[in-house]
């Protein structure tokens, strides 16, 4: 075991890099790299970019060896072009911001990870007055020359440091970032945007996106199963059953990261949360808790469940926000905690989405196999709870408790997304 705090854990197992390692078919055992001191900008780069020295106290959570390692994952330019090349993404990104064009044009922006600087010269491009483009990681170098390549220097400001750390002058009127981590809460980088929208959001400001919203749903995967677990029953015609436990638990005791179709989908899902990106507090996403009660529409083995998410980018949410509490809005209490069939009007606001019915991005979907199948009747009942909560150890991490019981058997499956 790794005697190295950024890489081990209490299980001996290693941690991975968020996003680019997103299309890996099975989502186990990859490294992240510690990286130097913070906020550091790489000899003869970038010598005109603005370096945060963080000489006052952060304000929000601390800068761990864990986030040096996540902000040095970042600094690899796969990660990017994974993320760029995902064209729904971000031509979701790019079509959200033109179509707030009103909102943007003549004023203040503060892009949370910034990256490469790609939503921050959208929002240029949509006429921004100035935008922050901040990212801790040393791709904000990159970020720095591509602004300037662009001409938008004088439009464009890149910070390099963390959004806890930098100091903005100003007020800002929108907010943009892409945050979501797999099974949206992964990766734990909303927390940022809520500190930055505490520190700077002038009131009635913009966040782009609005809202996103978690999604449950028992699937199943006879496919899946039998390539990594049936598979051992006869290799070369030689009985190898004996691995099955073994197979069992490689494959299948940590969440997978892959594409499932909706074909693969037992019933509507439900949604685990929503989050309202004006409202929500840190608090609320150390832990996040529901119940679920599910009707398999199908005669089918249950081989788990599956995650997903969508994110709203709503400007029209902001008048609402502004005016009510969350528990006022509209579909707040109908939504969490419930089953819900589709957006109740798609054309409401664009919406990026991750379900599996919808075209594959590079989030795909995260599964929770079982080690065994459980056969389900048509119209028979699953229910349970699942937990999500931030690792207390490295918050980058989740853990996953989920309880569930269908024909009269029970039970509990803890796994952790490192
Ligand atoms: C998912 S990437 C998005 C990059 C870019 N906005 C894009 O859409 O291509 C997230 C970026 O946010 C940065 N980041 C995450 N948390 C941050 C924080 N607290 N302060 C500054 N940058 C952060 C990461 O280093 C990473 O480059």
């Amino acid at each position: 075991m790794n005697s190295n705090p950024a890489y081990s854990n209490s299980n001996g197992y290693y941690a991975q890099p968020p996003q680019h390692q997103r299309q890996h078919h099975h989502h186990q055992g990859m490294n992240r790299v510690r990286r130097g001191p913070r906020g550091r900008s790489r000899d003869g780069h970038g010598s005109d970019i603005r370096v945060s020295e963080a000489t006052k106290q952060p304000e929000g959570a601390p800068c761990t060896d864990f986030d040096m390692a996540y902000f040095h994952s970042y600094a690899h330019v796969g990660i990017h072009e994974e993320m760029i090349k995902d064209r729904v993404r971000t031509e979701t990104y790019r079509a959200a911001i033109m179509q707030h064009q009103s909102c943007i044009a003549g004023k203040v922006v503060v892009d949370v990870g910034c990256g490469t600087g790609i939503l921050s010269i959208f929002c240029a491009q949509a006429g921004a007055k100035r935008v922050y483009a901040v990212d801790a990681s040393d791709i904000a170098v990159q970020a720095n020359e591509v602004v300037k390549a662009n001409n938008l220097s004088d439009t464009i400001i890149v910070l390099h440091g963390r959004v806890e750390d930098v100091d903005i002058d100003e007020e800002v009127d929108v907010i943009i970032s892409e945050w979501m981590g797999y099974m949206l809460l992964y990766e734990s980088m909303l927390g940022s945007v809520i500190t930055a929208r505490d520190r700077w959001l002038k009131p009635g400001g913009l966040i782009l996106p609005s809202n996103a919203t978690l999604y449950i749903a028992p699937i199943t995967h006879a496919d899946r199963y039998s390539e990594s677990i049936d598979f051992w029953r006869n290799v070369y015609g030689i009985d190898m059953s004996a691995m099955l436990p073994l197979a069992k638990q490689c494959a299948f005791e940590e969440p997978c990261v892959e594409t499932i179709v909706g074909e693969n989908v037992l019933t509507w899902p439900h949604v685990v949360k929503h989050v309202d990106c004006h409202k929500i507090s840190l608090h609320e996403l150390e832990s996040v808790t529901t119940s679920y009660k599910f009707k398999s529409m199908m005669r089918a083995p249950l081989h788990g469940f599956a995650f997903w998410f969508d994110v709203e980018f709503n400007g029209r949410a902001i008048a609402l926000t502004n005016n009510h509490a969350p528990s006022q809005l509209p579909n707040n209490h109908t939504v969490e905690g419930q089953q819900r069939r589709k957006r109740a009007n798609p054309s409401d606001a664009l919406v990026l989405s991750t379900a599996p019915e919808d075209p594959p991005t590079h989030w795909q979907q995260t599964v929770l196999y079982f080690y065994d199948p459980i056969e389900v009747e048509q119209d028979q009942l699953i229910e349970g709870s699942v937990t999500l909560s931030q690792s207390k150890e490295n918050r980058r991490f989740m853990n996953i408790h989920l309880e569930y019981a269908s024909g009269g058997r029970s039970f509990v499956k803890e796994s952790v997304m490192r």
